[in-house]
């Protein structure tokens, strides 16, 4: 069994930041941040709260799939930058937009998450009968948690969200998810309980215990060697298992962290950049909710169509990765 995307909605913050804005704070220039990363701008959550962006984008999308709210059965929001401990964003996002019939959770793999939540929404319609559409929300506000003195990562990262509508349907689907927990301390921020100062033996102090408090930590080289090694290999492992090659797919749709691990990725699988959708030019990293942002920006000028064979390909914090083959 497959799925059916049914709708797209997605909010970005009013407030945008150039990368010139970041000389204000850490040493840093127009032309590195271009040539390193690719990115140009990105949007800075002001005064949105994380569940206000997902439930803006929660309303468009199911506005558009033509539904009624109560008629949604299961909401799974994707944030690595919840406002709350408890209650989950999906819950509060089910109370804005009226889902009353709505079981609602928060699924948290990084910057995998969309391509988690999306394969848990198929896991769902495909065991229970009674459930017609699935919501699945991806929405980040990561400026709250990066450290705007490290100019290796403050640079890369923005805020936004993305919600889909989501029913069974028969159409090509097949997943791949998988984690590397051993690289875990590459990218990290301490939760609120563990103060910095606690030692864990073989635990998450390399690297990590010298940084601020609840801010973001990421060791930007070994998190690109591993990115660009897990887009090719996933899509391959998707690939094999249904039998289909590279020039089945008309649009690569990957995590939005660095146009370099893009154009390295593409090369490894000898597809040509014309095929991926790229939107980190003006978005930078929104992390759970680069994929769905850039799905849903493809869709809306017209280069994904109805019919389309797409690879959705994620990578991020845990070391989680995985992707999607479906039919658009
Ligand atoms: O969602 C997943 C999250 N993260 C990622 O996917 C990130 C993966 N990693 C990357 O994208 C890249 O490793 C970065 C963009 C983070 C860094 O690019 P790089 O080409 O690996 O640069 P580097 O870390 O090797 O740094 C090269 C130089 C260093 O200076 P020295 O030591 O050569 O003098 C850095 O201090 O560039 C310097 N640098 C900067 N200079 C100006 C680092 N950040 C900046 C900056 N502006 N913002």
């Amino acid at each position: 069994m497959g799925i059916n995307i049914m709708s797209f909605g997605y909010y970005v913050p009013e407030q945008t930041l150039t990368n010139n804005d970041f000389t204000r704070f850490v040493e840093t220039n127009d032309e590195w941040i271009r040539t390193r990363t690719g990115i140009v701008e990105r949007r800075m959550a002001g005064w949105e709260p994380t569940w206000y962006m997902g439930a803006q984008a929660s309303l468009k999308a199911i506005e558009k799939a033509g539904i009624s709210p109560e008629d949604i059965g299961l909401i799974i929001t994707t944030t690595v930058t919840s406002d709350f401990l408890t209650p989950s964003m999906a819950s509060v996002i089910q109370d804005k937009v009226g889902a009353v019939n709505s079981a609602a959770f928060d699924l948290n793999a990084a910057c995998t998450g969309f391509i988690y939540a999306l394969d848990t929404a198929r896991r769902f319609l495909a065991t229970d009968d009674n459930l017609k559409y699935v919501l699945v929300v991806a929405t980040e506000a990561l400026s709250r948690f990066i450290d705007f003195n490290d100019r290796g990562s403050c640079i890369l990262f923005g805020d936004g969200a993305a919600a889909v509508v989501v029913e069974k349907s028969d159409k090509l689907y097949a997943s791949h998810l998988a984690s590397d927990g051993s690289g875990a301390s590459y990218l990290c921020a301490r939760s609120l309980n563990i103060a910095p100062e606690v030692k864990i033996e073989n635990g998450f102090d390399d690297g990590f215990t010298d940084n601020p408090l609840h801010k973001l930590y990421q060791n930007g080289k070994e998190v690109y060697k591993f990115a660009t090694n897990v887009l090719p290999k996933s899509f391959n492992i998707i690939a094999s298992k249904i039998g289909i090659t590279k020039e089945d797919v008309d649009w690569f749709i990957p995590h939005q962290a660095n146009v370099r691990i893009i154009e390295t990725a593409a090369k490894k699988l000898g597809v040509s950049m014309d095929k991926f959708v790229v939107t980190l030019d003006h978005y930078g990293n929104t992390s759970s909710a680069s994929i769905p942002l850039a799905f849903a920006e493809a869709v809306e000028d017209g280069r994904i169509k109805r019919g389309d064979k797409l690879a959705l390909i994620g990578f991020g914090a845990g070391l989680t990765y995985g992707g999607i083959v479906m039919e658009y």
